[in-house]
């Protein structure tokens, strides 16, 4: 090849390779953390599929600390991505940094959690599963397993996330329908395994080991799974002395379920990448206004209930 056509091939790849890196799309993702199964699965799958679409993806894991959520939104904007995805940990706190995202003109979008703003225009989405009806399929397989005649111990989630929030007062909607149904003890795990065995070891040392307690809600299953371990170690049996009703339905759960120490989970899916980037993509592309909610299925399984 002669010296010019070498050059000019070489030209030619140097413009080619900027224009594609103008077309590439950055989005900044702040994570709640990586608490229980389920969201390091979610932050596993939202990776994969940035890859697959070409995404420049910029992760952040806030450890579950709200202000690291804050520095990190700041930190994309000062980058000036393209889009912010935010997965936020509590509902609170967030009009004063999302007003700093929209005056830079960055679209946010929320995924999974959702927060609580008076000016919706500061998102452009929110994208997850229905919190509120998980709690509502959860307290609704419980009715009829109990046939309306049970003494609940709930284990929350994160005080002040929207999935804790929310699973509450789906339950409470369908129990309140049922004079015999009613929560006697309540409290924050944390969502996470180790939190959940310290609120179910509480319930056991307070109830004289569950005495009359039929049931444990459990806002997540790591948190149910912890509730399993402080039963057998109280020589109690899950799944046959109380029954377990929790959300997520990860593997570790369905190992549970077909062991008979646990009896139903509500599934909130982990591989929404999916769902998520074809959204943000499409708005990036035509700015058409969109719904203020995407929501992603949920159902309920049981050994006998398995699904794919
Ligand atoms: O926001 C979804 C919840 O967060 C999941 O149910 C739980 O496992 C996670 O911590």
């Amino acid at each position: 090849m002669k010296l010019t056509s070498l050059f000019s091939a070489a030209i030619g790849a140097a413009v080619l390779m900027s224009a594609t890196s103008a077309l590439a799309v950055t989005i900044g993702f702040s994570q709640v953390g990586d608490e229980g199964d389920w969201r390091p699965a979610f932050s596993r799958d939202m990776q994969a599929e940035a890859k697959k679409e070409g995404i420049d993806l910029k992760f952040a894991d806030a450890q579950g600390k709200e202000e690291a959520q804050l520095t990190a939104v700041r930190s994309f904007i000062a980058q000036k991505v393209d889009a912010i995805i935010i997965a936020p940990v509590v509902v609170t706190g967030w009009d004063q940094v999302l007003r700093e995202a929209k005056r830079a003109n960055i679209p946010v979008f929320l995924a999974d959690r959702d927060v609580d703003v008076t000016d919706k225009s500061l998102y452009v989405t929110r994208i997850s599963a229905d919190f509120n009806l998980e709690g509502k399929l959860a307290g609704a397989w419980l009715a009829q397993a109990s046939k309306g005649n049970c003494n609940i111990v709930e284990l929350q989630g994160t005080t002040g996330a929207a999935p804790a929030i929310e699973r509450k007062k789906g339950f409470e909607a369908i129990i309140s329908n049922f004079p015999n149904m009613k929560i006697i003890k309540t409290q924050s795990g944390d969502f996470t395994t180790d939190g959940g065995k310290k609120v179910m070891e509480a319930f056991i040392k307070s109830t004289d080991n569950l005495k009359g307690v039929c049931a444990s809600f459990a806002h997540n299953d790591n948190m149910q799974l912890g509730a399993i371990q402080a039963m057998k170690e109280a020589g109690l049996k899950p799944g046959k002395d109380v029954l377990m009703v929790s959300v997520d339905y990860v593997p570790a759960m369905k190992t549970e379920l077909a062991k008979g120490e646990a009896n139903a989970s509500v599934e909130l899916r982990s591989a929404i990448g999916k769902y998520i980037y074809p959204v943000v993509l499409n708005y990036l592309k035509d700015k058409k206004p969109l719904p203020k909610w995407v929501v992603i299925p949920s159902d309920l399984h049981t050994a006998a209930t398995p699904g794919n």
